[in-house]
């Protein structure tokens, strides 16, 4: 598998499919390629915050991909004629052979339409993927919680995606904490430098946590080729 990161919390998973998570493109200063230039069969949607569900709508018309997204942000983008599979936290999807498992994160939501009106977009989440019998955690935005040592315990993450940005999510401390909890193989950090509020040093989550497993560092634009 082969994982791509586009700078804060957008990942691209090539593998027998593409699935492409939080696609914050356009207006993201670290993205390192246009939301048209992307090619996906599956678009995870954490929670509706703009720096997550970002160009999801253009991506999944251009691509006719399918939308995976919690119950309430699916109702939002269903009348934007999205193709949307919404579910809910515990639950698992089987789409085109891979298979999507929704779980907790311990963050806030809501969704901000074209009129400026606030809408409700359900709870934030994060999701288990398992393609070609790898699995990866991205953690989407959150605060530490222990019931992470579930997700390690019931889904073994190969790989763990994890914010460090602090202030919107987890700090380093807390991130290292977190990769304590799940026990992945291997640890990329995300959600942090794409502004000055989430300024963070990598190298520094990157000493904290390599007795714990393998830390992973991409620049935006760079891939990461994992085999088991
Ligand atoms: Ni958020
Ligand atoms: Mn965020």
């Amino acid at each position: 598998m082969r994982i791509i990161w586009f700078g804060h919390a957008c990942f691209l998973l090539e593998g027998s499919r593409r699935i492409l998570i939080d696609p914050f493109i356009t207006g993201n200063p670290l993205a390192p390629k246009k939301a048209e230039e992307i090619r996906t069969d599956i678009v995870l949607v954490t929670h509706g915050h703009g720096d997550h569900l970002g160009d999801t709508v253009e991506i999944a018309k251009k691509n006719n991909a399918l939308v995976i997204c919690i119950h309430e942000l699916s109702r939002i983008l269903v009348k934007k004629d999205v193709e949307v599979l919404g579910m809910n936290i515990g639950g698992s999807v089987y789409p085109m052979g891979v298979k999507i498992t929704m779980v907790p994160a311990l963050h806030s939501a809501d969704f901000e339409d074209e009129k400026g009106e606030i809408l409700s977009s359900g709870s934030p989440v994060g999701f288990v993927v398992e393609m070609d019998g790898i699995r990866v955690y991205h953690a989407g935005d959150t605060g530490l919680f222990s019931d992470m040592k579930l997700i390690g315990e019931l889904y073994e993450p190969d790989i763990m995606l994890v914010p460090i940005g602090n202030l919107y999510t987890m700090g380093i401390k807390e991130a290292v904490k977190a990769v304590e909890f799940v026990k992945p193989k291997i640890a990329i950090p995300m959600h942090y430098n794409t502004f000055p509020l989430i300024e963070k040093d990598p190298e520094e989550f990157k000493r904290e946590a390599e007795n714990l497993c393998k830390v992973i560092i991409l620049k935006p634009g760079e891939s990461y080729e994992y085999e088991p």
